[in-house]
């Protein structure tokens, strides 16, 4: 059995906990509703940021009201029942909400940053955040009144943890790409990087991903369903 798995997840982990994805193949989801240029960059902030924080106060309180699927649970089990064997998980994941640690997982990279938490740009602290995030809003740590944004990743800053990312994709000895449409870089180019370092690669998503063609197997199916399945197989093996 793989001993260092390295498991990349996106938005598709979390659609049956009742969070939208960014976008599909029949073009339903967020960035199809919503200009990812007028509510996700650090210019957009700049130009209106009542609008950007309106747009990720909705996502938070949704984000509230959500729970942890079975796809969740099953990875806080391979995480668990790796160790207990002397193995390790490595959780990368895109998603800005907090579902992978309320079903268990110790440890999770959010390559993107978090919702649940606010970032000052006055002194870099990064209290969490869990009601609405207001332009008066102080930080707790320096006191400035204005300068706090979520602590989330927007498009053209640079994504978190791309050093441990590297060296666990360099240890690992399988990558599983999971729920992601592989159309985002740095992260679509994780699979590229596990194959030029002759680790095994699967997919498990609901539908073709954009780089399905990089990956040596896949599965496809809900995440709730296919993810439980696949763990059980793991840990079988
Ligand atoms: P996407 O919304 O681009 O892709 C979601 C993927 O999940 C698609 O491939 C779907 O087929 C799949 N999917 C949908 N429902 C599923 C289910 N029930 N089970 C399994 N898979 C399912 O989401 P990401 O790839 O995570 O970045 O998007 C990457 C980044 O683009 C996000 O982190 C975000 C976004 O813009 C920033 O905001 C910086």
């Amino acid at each position: 059995m793989s001993k260092h798995v390295f498991i990349l997840t996106g938005a598709g982990i979390s659609a049956e906990s009742g969070l939208g994805t960014f976008r599909d193949k029949h073009g339903e989801g967020i960035w199809a509703r919503f200009d990812p240029m007028e509510l996700a960059t650090p210019q957009a902030f700049a130009r209106d940021p009542k609008r950007v924080l309106a747009f990720y106060d909705a996502r938070r309180r949704n984000l509230l009201e959500a729970k942890p699927n079975a796809a969740h649970v099953a990875l806080a089990r391979l995480e668990r029942e790796l160790a207990g064997r002397g193995g390790e998980l490595t959780l990368v994941t895109q998603n800005i909400d907090d579902l992978h640690e309320r079903a268990g997982s110790k440890r999770v990279l959010h390559m993107h940053g978090e919702l649940l938490k606010a970032r000052c740009q006055n002194c870099d602290a990064v209290p969490v955040w869990p009601g609405d995030l207001t332009v008066e809003d102080a930080c707790p740590a320096c006191e400035s009144a204005g300068a706090l944004r979520p602590d989330v990743v927007w498009f053209g800053e640079m994504p978190l943890h791309l050093d441990d990312i590297d060296r666990a994709l360099r240890d690992a000895d399988l990558f599983v790409a999971i729920g992601t449409s592989g159309a985002v870089y740095p992260a679509a180019g994780f699979v590229a990087e596990a194959r030029a370092y002759g680790v095994p690669t699967c997919e498990i998503n609901l539908e073709a991903a954009d780089n399905a063609y990089c990956f040596d197997e896949a599965r496809y199916g809900p995440a709730s369903e296919t993810v439980p399945a696949w763990v059980e197989e793991k840990l079988a093996s």
